[in-house]
């Protein structure tokens, strides 16, 4: 057979056998797509910012998803046919060679040749965008709106607005990146088909060890020294009298007399304390183990929380991290009380309306059927309450009324998410101890040794208290603070 005949003969059969739908279907979507895919990756490189999340999903997952569907059903179409031929004898009896000789031969092969390398190409840098975009705040925190709603709004109004999601929750390293995308594969179920809880439950279970996302930015060895907080509250009288905290909180760290404060007892380098919880929120602390300074194990045992043996031998004991206290260092979500004096001292809510401290919480601890309809009647309720009852200051300082009923409503928007049942209080705050048991889970004072040692629940261990609610504290005018 001539070498022109073979070439023929070749391509006359893939020809032949090609002619399916299938294989058709697949040269159209392969074809299209990448076209599509290009010329939206120049688009995309254009536009500042990153695209809006259903365009996203659209150019960085769907459209490289369709592209690789084309190409498997290529080969797919021709295997079915040529089996399909077979069944029906219709097949020639002897293939045609192939002979690199012939100028067509090469040609045809050349054009395969480019044509995979082309294909391969656009598939490697779709795979690498299509990661990259799974990586963005946009695509964690917007794509399944009303789910990530919640957690994204608090993150927006963090410290860590600027960090992206997967600083925190996945990190660095391909074992948990690949651990990451098979959680994400079941999330994805779960939002097409609705199972998810709702609020999402905290803790994450099986988030990565804080000290290996955290300290890629904090380490609690630095010396953090002692940090002297000012907060202001008020009162809910007509006056809306401010009242003043004033406290240094003993961080601590690593200093020349060894590991001090609080950073500098709980984890210095590796862990000391290990814990056990019997609660899903770990809010109730049985037992806890500490590693003192000889390297001796001490249990600690609550006298207050009654648990059998079996149940402390069945649960998991908690290696002690960054998370048992900052658990909310970015979803920080707020109670009514203390937003609203956040909101007053910085002059976003007036302290010149009268009770409008306790009116505003009162609004906001209201029950609403919705968000939008929550925020209407916040806004009505505040101007409306100034209209009727103190029409005088309603008319003179209408702007400040009408400002204030804006950033109340503003709390409500930002803390409660009705769809995911966040509401107040859900997700408790473990840095402190007034609004949830926060440090006392352990600093309570009950939980004992076996030599009759209890964990320091000094009130001069963690902090010196300056000032409690004083309405004018002497410490504050020394320092010159006023
Ligand atoms: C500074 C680190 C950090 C960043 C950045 C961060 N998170 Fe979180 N996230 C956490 C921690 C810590 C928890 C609570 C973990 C726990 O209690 O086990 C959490 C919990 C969550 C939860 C569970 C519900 C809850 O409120 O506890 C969701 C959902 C979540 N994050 C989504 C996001 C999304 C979406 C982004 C980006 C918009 C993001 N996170 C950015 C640290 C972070
Ligand atoms: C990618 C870097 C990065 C990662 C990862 C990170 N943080 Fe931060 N964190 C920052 C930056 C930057 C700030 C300072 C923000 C500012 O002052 O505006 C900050 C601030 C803080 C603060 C002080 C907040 C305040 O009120 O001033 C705390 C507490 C904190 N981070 C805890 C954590 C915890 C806990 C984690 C792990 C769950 C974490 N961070 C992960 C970068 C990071
Ligand atoms: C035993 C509880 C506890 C643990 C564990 C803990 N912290 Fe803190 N941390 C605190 C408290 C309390 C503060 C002061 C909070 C404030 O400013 O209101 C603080 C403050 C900070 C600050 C702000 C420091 C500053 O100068 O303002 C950063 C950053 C921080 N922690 C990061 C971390 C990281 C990262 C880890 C884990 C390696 C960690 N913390 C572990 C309790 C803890
Ligand atoms: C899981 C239990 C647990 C939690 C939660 C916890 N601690 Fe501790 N803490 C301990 C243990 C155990 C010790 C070591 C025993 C001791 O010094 O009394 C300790 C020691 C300390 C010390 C050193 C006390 C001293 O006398 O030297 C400080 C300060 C401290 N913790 C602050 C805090 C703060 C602030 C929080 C909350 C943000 C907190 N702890 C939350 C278990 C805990
Ligand atoms: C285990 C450490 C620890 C112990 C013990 C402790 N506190 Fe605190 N306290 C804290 C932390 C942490 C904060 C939060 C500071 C902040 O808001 O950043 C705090 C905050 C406060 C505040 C300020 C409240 C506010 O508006 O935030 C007061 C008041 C207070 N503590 C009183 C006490 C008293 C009284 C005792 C003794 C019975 C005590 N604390 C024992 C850790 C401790």
């Amino acid at each position: 057979m001539s070498p022109q005949n073979t070439v023929r003969n070749w391509a006359r059969l893939l020809y032949f056998l090609s002619q399916n739908v299938t294989s058709l279907i697949g040269v159209v979507l392969t074809t299209s797509t990448a076209i599509t895919m290009i010329a939206f990756w120049i688009y995309d490189f254009m536009l500042q910012g990153p695209p809006h999340p259903y365009v996203g999903i659209l150019i960085f997952l769907i459209l490289p998803g369709l592209f690789v569907l084309g190409l498997l059903l290529i080969p797919l179409g021709i295997l079915l046919r040529r089996k399909k031929l077979r069944g029906t004898g219709e097949l020639p009896i002897a293939y045609p060679e192939v002979d690199l000789r012939v100028p067509m031969v090469r040609s045809g092969l050349l054009f395969i040749g480019i044509a995979t390398v082309l294909n391969v190409l656009i598939f490697t840098f779709a795979s690498y965008q299509g990661v990259a975009y799974m990586d963005t705040t946009t695509f964690c925190g917007q794509t399944c709106h009303t789910v990530m709603q919640p957690e994204f709004t608090a993150y927006q109004n963090s410290p860590h607005a600027r960090v992206n999601c997967v600083e925190c929750h996945i990190g660095p390293g391909a074992g948990w990146f690949v651990k990451s995308k098979l959680s994400g594969v079941r999330q994805v179920f779960a939002v097409t088909f609705k199972t998810y809880s709702r609020p999402i439950p905290s803790p994450v279970k099986y988030l990565r060890p804080a000290r290996e996302t955290c300290e890629q930015c904090h380490w609690p060895q630095r010396f953090s020294g002692d940090k002297f907080i000012v907060k202001r509250d008020y009162k809910d009288d007509e006056k809306n009298t401010p009242e003043t905290t004033a406290l240094v909180l003993k961080i601590g760290g690593r200093t020349w007399q060894g590991s001090v404060g609080i950073h500098g007892r709980h984890l210095d380098e590796g862990s000391r304390i290990r814990y056990i919880s019997t609660d899903e929120q770990r809010q109730v602390i049985p037992v806890v183990y500490y590693t003192d300074d000889k390297g001796n194990t001490v249990e600690y045992v609550s006298t207050d929380v009654k648990v059998s043996k079996e149940q402390l031998a069945k649960s998991e004991k908690r290696v002690m991290d960054c998370i048992d206290c900052h658990n909310r260092p970015t979803h920080t979500f707020e109670l009514p009380e203390s937003a609203v004096d956040l909101r007053i001292s910085r002059g976003l809510i007036s302290a010149d309306l009268p009770y409008i401290k306790k009116k505003a919480v009162e609004l906001l601890k209201a029950d609403y059927p919705d968000r939008e309809t929550a925020q209407k009647k916040i806004v009505e309720g505040v101007t409306s309450y100034y209209r009727s009852i103190y029409p005088d200051i309603y008319n003179t300082k209408r702007a400040l009324v009408e400002q204030s009923a804006v950033n109340v409503a503003r709390i409500y928007m930002q803390n409660i998410f009705p769809d995911m049942k966040v509401t107040w209080g859900v997700h408790p705050n473990n840095l402190g101890h007034n609004d949830f048991p926060g440090c006392f889970r352990c600093h309570d004072g009950s939980h004992t040794s076996a030599d009759g040692q209890t964990i320091s629940n000094d009130c001069s261990a963690c902090h010196n208290l300056l000032a409690v609610q004083e309405e004018n504290p002497k410490v504050l005018t020394e320092l010159g603070m006023k």
